[in-house]
């Protein structure tokens, strides 16, 4: 049996990560207005702990458990902020429960209104590079549905590669999913494999695809 691991968390960052037109900053109490915009999103409380079309209360229990991620040393979630008008427009994660290993892992959501210009790959853009400031943590993980075609983007775009399927990996929404294995590690990956479009996947080696194993 693990105990808390906060004892081992570094400090939470003196200077907001920021990327582009988006900074992470501590999730406040006067981004209830975001967080219930992405409560109507059906998919986001699948894969969290915000209940689906939540009111004031339930927003703000919410925000009061991302403030304790840190405190209980789960991780760093953030809140995606614009830059200039400070304005929430998600939220970000990086949580180190495998910290001790070397490992964390991002998790992300953006407010439907604030979706489809850049937000969310600034973000997380801005989580990788924090990630690289925390000693001792050389891989970053993503899992991702197969699906969710944005959130694949997201990852590409950051930089992530794709590692393979995770077979019946998690129960989301009360069905066992497949999840797509994206990561970043603290130096260039030696291969990368693509997403199969049939058949095999391909696996870059040396510079040239393979499908062997
Ligand atoms: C995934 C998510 C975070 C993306 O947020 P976002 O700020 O809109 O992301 P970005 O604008 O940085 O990038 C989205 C990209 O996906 C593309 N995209 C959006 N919907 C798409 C779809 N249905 N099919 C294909 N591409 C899509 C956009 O065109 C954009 O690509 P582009 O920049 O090349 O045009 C947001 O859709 C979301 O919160 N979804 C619900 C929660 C979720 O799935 N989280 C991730 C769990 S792994």
């Amino acid at each position: 049996m693990s105990g808390p691991v906060g004892a081992l968390l570094p400090d939470w960052p003196d200077v907001a990560p920021a990327v582009g037109d988006v900074v992470l900053r501590r999730v406040e109490d006067r981004d209830s207005g975001m967080v219930r915009d992405l409560a109507t999103d059906p998919y986001v409380p699948l894969i969290g702990t915000l209940p689906p079309l939540a009111g004031e209360q339930e927003a703000l229990a919410y925000i009061a458990r991302q403030r304790q991620r840190h405190p209980e040393g789960t991780g760093f979630s953030f809140a995606i902020a614009d830059a200039r008008s400070d304005e929430a427009l998600g939220v970000i994660g990086l949580w180190l429960r495998d910290y001790p290993l070397g490992r964390g892992q991002a998790g992300y959501a953006v407010a439907p209104a604030a979706r489809g210009r850049g937000t969310a790959t600034d973000a997380l853009r801005a989580l990788t590079s924090f990630a690289w400031t925390l000693p001792g943590l050389h891989r970053l993980e993503l899992h991702i549905e197969p699906w969710n075609a944005a959130s694949v983007g997201v990852a590409r775009r950051a930089g992530f590669s794709y590692e393979g399927i995770l077979r019946s990996y998690l129960e989301i929404g009360g069905e066992r999913r497949d999840l797509a294995a994206y990561a970043v590690i603290r130096t260039a990956p030696p291969e990368t494999v693509s997403p199969p479009a049939t058949g095999m996947p391909t696996v870059i080696r040396d510079g040239r695809p393979t499908s062997e194993p």
